[in-house]
């Protein structure tokens, strides 16, 4: 089956979109990564997706002052002109109007440093550590007109330490969003997600049961 093509827009450093890089640079991967979208002309990511040989295209919302719509259509175009099929936001720190995001209904992926639906919106990780929770992690979800909402393809958990700091801890959160995010989009190209009643239902992946403890000093008989 042909590869599907996509797009993977970033504002930034563009981490996850170099694990999706590095995933699709395996042939047997169901995805390749045909273009990267930046709204952000010096985005960090530009440079390493170019130095991959990865297409790379800026569109400048500044230039568009207050028109979002404008700004959006310029996307889609792009989008349209490279006949892209599946889009993955990732570090792409533009609010989408809901007439793209409906456009790309269950087509666009985001990926997001919580276990929604806790800490939706920035500063995630100074937030959780703030409240004291012991787990953590990272979210990969499909895109909805509501910020950090819409069905969830998946997660990955890891413990808050005691002596964590914001740093400390996204370093911890990073690593697990690199590896569920070429999952999340290896099971969107194979057409193994559907969406039901808001929610996410994947043919592709396995149930594991299992417990997971954080603080880890408990014994568990
Ligand atoms: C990631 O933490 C992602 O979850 C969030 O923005 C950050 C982007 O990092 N949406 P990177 O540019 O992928 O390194």
């Amino acid at each position: 089956m042909a590869r599907k093509r996509i797009a993977v827009l970033i504002s930034g450093r563009g981490s996850n979109m170099a694990a999706l890089i590095e995933a699709a640079s395996d042939p047997a991967y169901p995805a390749e990564i045909a273009l990267v979208l930046s709204n952000i002309p010096d985005a960090g990511g530009l440079s390493v997706a170019n130095s991959k040989g990865i297409k790379t295209e800026t569109v400048d919302h500044k230039k568009f002052g207050k028109d979002r719509a404008g700004f959006e259509k310029t996307v889609q175009d792009v989008l349209d002109a490279n006949k892209i099929q599946f889009v993955c936001l990732a570090g792409f720190m533009r609010l989408l109007t809901s007439a793209f995001v409906t456009h790309w209904h269950g087509r666009m992926l985001n990926i997001h440093p919580a276990l929604l639906p806790s800490f939706k919106g920035l500063d995630t990780h100074e937030r959780a550590l703030a409240e004291g929770v012991k787990i953590h992690g990272a979210t990969v979800h499909f895109v909805v007109p509501e910020m950090d909402s819409g069905p969830i393809v998946a997660q990955a958990a890891v413990p808050v330490l005691s002596n964590d700091t914001p740093q400390s801890l996204a370093g911890r959160v990073i690593q697990a969003e690199h590896r569920i995010y070429p999952l999340a989009l290896r099971w969107l190209a194979e057409g193994k997600l559907k969406i039901v009643d808001g929610r996410c239902v994947n043919s592709g992946a396995s149930d594991i049961d299992g417990v997971l403890v954080s603080p880890t000093n408990l014994r568990l008989s």
